[in-house]
């Protein structure tokens, strides 16, 4: 176990200071970046909710990325190892290569028409050309919206018609485990769901499955055998950098927009002061590209300070062993392995004693971070014991981009209690509200807020929809980011972070929508209404659970309708969405008003004291159900 100090040190001066003279904090920070043109002002808060960063300023993401480290002498240094035990293969890539790649494949971009602003889709498997993909439109200046490849057509479909993109990109097909998924065919079934017409689209072929090509594919080799290389493309420090959707309460994503100047600021501080990764050194990131855990800390954050990432193309399980991230961080040198707490309970389950780890010298290994759902003390007091190094919790959301709360290893390590991520990081003034708006005292349980303005690298709005960005987030306190988590604080400042507050689920770590799952279900002809929780999984965290009620005069039952439901939300939502449970009920309890108290029903699933409202309509139909929710999912 690390040394604890109290926080009277480093991180409590750095936290003041993000407080007291935010300009001063951030102007500092600002200074590990290349900038173009220098920013004139730091903040602008006058507009808030709304945030401007180094106003004025102008830079290239992609520069800061790749070519500013070739300049200083890293050129030979290995910028990013794709590890991929699925295709049995490791290559590296030099940031001297990388370089010149991402500018020959900016060029095939452009060379397609896209151009500074234009939003590229990029819907790919955890293989270099992602990478290479994100950082040429960085290059241009242009807006990557990666959609994770766990999604099926439809929510696709809905993404490419929110952002409106120039250009797709994606690959024929990646490989999850023994299976290989056939990304091609869900690319053109989008494509046709999808009213916007999305331009060209550039296919990579891999050997494992060949995609048919149309008249709109361009095949990534041959582009790149004949592409231009294409310079950094100066933009503002406002402009946005990428759009990233997530699931908000309602079937229909948010596209969480991010700048480019704040958040190269607040990437490239975040990963000394937190993760205490310099440059030059190795750090793993076990998560996707397609979610922001990918973005942030396998792409953008290691790439600005001039570390080495791996891009690990596998599972934590089963591919083909519990041992594979002890191999990783042996065969790599990796001194930080940042991942989610699932694939820890993935791990303990396979192996339980860790017998695998005495294959591998993890002597260079420091810290393990864990983050994207809640780290139940089991899993940490297991991985604290078996790997011997420091289990930091952390917590942040897509729409942050970066850790609201962490235990800052690089500033100063703190003492660590389970069951808590630690401290507000410098720059996240985060407080506990009760509904009336009033703050909480330490230990009380309430809305987790933070206090405008927020940090850079926060969203900066919605995708095209700043009145949805201040109705969502925004207005509940005002003066407040709602985070729609709930919590506390407890004496000594460290936050506890109790689960969401709202209708969105954490399934292994992937965050989704019942919203969306609901409206799957409620398009089946049978189906009169519908409701889904997220309920408690001993692996996962959470997984949905549905509840559907028959329209009058379905003859048919839950065997049959069951099972085409499950298919369905498979098919529409995708596979990772782990819907397997639905129940047919005579009835859903709902309050006077029709609200169908979802609350309710996860707390008696989930066997916690259940609140249940005096609004209620008709508690008997609570009565009915009371025991189906108890008794769990059948053969789940
Ligand atoms: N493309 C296509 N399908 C995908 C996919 C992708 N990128 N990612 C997941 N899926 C599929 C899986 O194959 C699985 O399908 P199945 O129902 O046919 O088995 C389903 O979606 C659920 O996947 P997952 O949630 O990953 O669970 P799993 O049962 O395959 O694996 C663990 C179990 C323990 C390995 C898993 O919980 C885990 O570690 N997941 C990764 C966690 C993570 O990195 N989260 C990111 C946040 S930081
Ligand atoms: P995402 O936007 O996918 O990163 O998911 C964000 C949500 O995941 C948060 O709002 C939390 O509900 C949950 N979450 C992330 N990290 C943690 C953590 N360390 N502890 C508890 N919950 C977490």
């Amino acid at each position: 176990m690390a040394t604890s100090r109290t926080m009277s040190g480093e991180y409590q001066q750095a936290y003041e200071r993000s407080m007291t003279d935010p300009d001063g904090f951030w102007r500092e920070a600002a200074a590990l970046i290349d900038w173009e043109r220098e920013p004139e002002t730091i903040m602008d808060s006058s507009a808030l909710p709304f945030s401007r960063w180094f106003g004025g300023g102008e830079l290239n993401t992609c520069h800061n990325a790749l070519d500013r480290h070739v300049d200083a002498g890293r050129g030979d240094q290995p910028a990013l190892i794709h590890d991929s035990p699925v295709t049995e293969s490791v290559t590296t890539f030099t940031y001297t290569e990388l370089r010149d790649l991402v500018a020959r494949f900016a060029g095939v971009l452009r060379s397609v028409g896209v151009g500074k602003g234009d939003r590229v889709v990029i819907y790919m498997p955890m293989v270099p050309e992602a990478v290479i993909a994100m950082l040429a439109c960085a290059r241009l200046g242009a807006v990557h919206s990666v959609v994770f490849g766990g999604f099926a057509a439809r929510e696709l479909a809905v993404r490419i018609d929110d952002a409106r993109p120039s250009a797709i990109v994606s690959a024929s097909c990646g490989i999850e485990g023994k299976r290989v998924i056939e990304y091609k065919p869900l690319l053109d079934k989008a494509i046709d769901l999808a009213e916007h017409d999305p331009g060209r689209s550039i296919v990579l072929q891999r050997p494992q499955f060949q995609g048919e090509m149309t008249d709109r594919d361009v095949d990534w080799a041959e582009a790149m055998s004949t592409a231009e290389p294409t310079e950094c493309v100066p933009v503002a420090a406002t402009d946005p950098l990428y759009v990233l959707y997530t699931s908000g309460t309602t079937g229909k994503p948010k596209g969480v927009q991010r700048d480019n100047g704040g958040h190269a600021v607040a990437l490239r501080w975040s990963m000394e002061a937190i993760y205490d990764i310099h440059p030059g050194e190795t750090f793993f990131c076990a998560s996707d590209v397609g979610w922001v855990v990918g973005h942030s800390y396998i792409v953008y954050a290691p790439l600005l300070t001039g570390a080495t990432t791996v891009l690990y193309e596998g599972k934590p399980i089963g591919t083909p062993d519990a041992g594979q991230f002890w191999r990783v961080i042996a065969q790599h040198g990796v001194k930080a392995l940042f991942t989610a707490p699932t694939a820890f309970r993935g791990i303990k389950k396979e192996d339980p004693d860790a017998a695998l780890l005495a294959e591998y010298d993890l002597s260079g290994f420091e810290t393990l971070f864990l983050a994207g759902e809640r780290l139940d003390p089991e899993t940490y007091h297991w991985a604290t014991e078996k790997l011997g190094v420091p289990v930091i919790d952390h917590w942040w959301q897509t729409e942050t981009g970066w850790a609201i709360a962490a235990n800052p290893r690089g500033l100063e390590p703190l003492e660590i209690k389970p069951g808590s991520p630690s401290v507000p990081v410098p720059g996240y003034q985060v407080e506990i509200l009760d509904v009336d708006g009033s703050p909480l005292p330490a230990g009380e349980e309430g809305a987790i807020v933070i206090k405008l303005p927020l940090p850079p690298a926060c969203l900066q709005t919605l995708w095209d929809d700043d009145e949805r960005f201040r109705e969502s987030y925004m207005s509940r306190y005002e003066g407040y980011y709602l985070t729609g988590d709930g919590g506390y604080i407890d004496a000594d400042g460290y936050v506890f972070v109790m689960g969401r507050t709202d209708d969105v689920i954490n399934v292994a770590g992937h965050r989704l929508s019942t919203g969306s799952m609901e409206e799957v279900l409620a398009g089946h002809p049978d189906v009169a209404e519908c409701a889904v929780i997220g309920v408690n999984d001993q692996m996962k965290g959470q997984v949905p659970r549905g509840f559907v009620v028959l329209k009058a005069g379905v003859t048919r039952g839950e065997d049959e309708i069951g099972p085409e439901l499950v298919a369905l939300v498979r098919s529409e939502v995708g596979a990772v969405a782990s819907f397997k449970n639905v129940a047919v009920v005579p009835a859903l309890p709902k309050t006077r008003s029709g609200k169908v108290l979802r609350k309710t029903m996860r707390q008696i699933a989930d066997g916690e004291d259940a609140m249940v409202p005096s609004t209620i309509d008709d508690a008997s139909v609570l009565d009915t159900l009371r025991p189906v929710l108890e008794k769990g999912p059948a053969g789940g």
